[in-house]
């Protein structure tokens, strides 16, 4: 198998981004750099990204987590918090985040080993939707939706357009559903920071068709089928 695709379906890149890691010397076969893209890794070849064994294609496994309050969506924490990776720690393969949510932000996270879709689904230009309810202080009035709906400046950054309703509200707070076509650090809570009213609760309920339903926190189910083809067609 070329060397890209077996880094690959390790989970540790896409195969582009395993592309670049050979390119600049990252990889190593049996000891050696290996520059060569079109390298077939052989039965006894030991292949290291960056130090790190690489232990070979894995069957892909894709799944859905809730994410709870308070854990880190990285594999690692150098502040020794709480992170995802526990949520999937009966699972027998290495899986990886498909990009972020905050500490405070719960819901829908996909976990995969396939690098070659968590590249697809985090690019920019596959614009894959992301719905957030968010709990936002104060009131939120039509004008303001209107504002979060055509764009708002976050700080050097105008944001495209969005679907917003307002689900119900009192006086002290407003329950907010807000579809984003882009993903940008702490978006939404920016967003609504920028028109006044800044985000209390933050959960996301759907990463394109892939809806978080009644999954509960701190668990996790299989993608279905297609939801695995639409993210691979994206
Ligand atoms: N927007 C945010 O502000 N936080 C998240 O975790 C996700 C989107």
């Amino acid at each position: 198998m070329r060397i890209n695709k077996y880094i690959a379906q390790a989970g540790i890149a896409s195969r582009r981004k395993a592309d670049e890691l050979i390119a600049n010397g990252n990889v190593k076969v049996n000891g050696a750099v290996m520059k060569e893209p079109g390298y077939d890794v052989g039965e006894g070849d030991e292949v290291r990204v960056n130090g790190r064994l690489v232990t070979g294609a894995q069957k892909p496994v894709y799944v859905l987590v809730n994410k709870p309050l308070g854990m880190v969506t990285t594999a690692a924490d150098d502040r020794d918090r709480a992170t995802v990776m526990e949520l999937v720690a009966d699972i027998d393969a290495r899986l990886y985040p498909v990009g972020r949510l905050d500490y405070n932000t719960t819901g829908a996270l996909i976990m995969t080993n396939d690098g070659d879709l968590t590249y697809r689904v985090t690019h920019p230009k596959h614009e894959l939707t992301k719905t957030y309810r968010a709990l936002v202080k104060g009131v939120l009035s039509d004008e303001k939706a209107r504002r979060l709906a055509r764009g708002v400046d976050i700080g050097g950054y105008v944001t495209r357009r969005a679907q917003v309703r307002i689900i119900k509200g009192t006086q002290s707070s407003t329950l907010v559903e807000i579809t984003i076509h882009e993903g940008k650090n702490r978006q939404v809570r920016k967003m609504f920071a920028s028109v006044g009213n800044p985000v209390q609760e933050l959960e996301r309920v759907a990463i394109g068709p892939v809806r978080l339903g009644h999954l509960r926190p701190g668990h996790y189910r299989k993608l279905t089928r297609e939801e695995i083809e639409f993210l691979k067609n994206c």
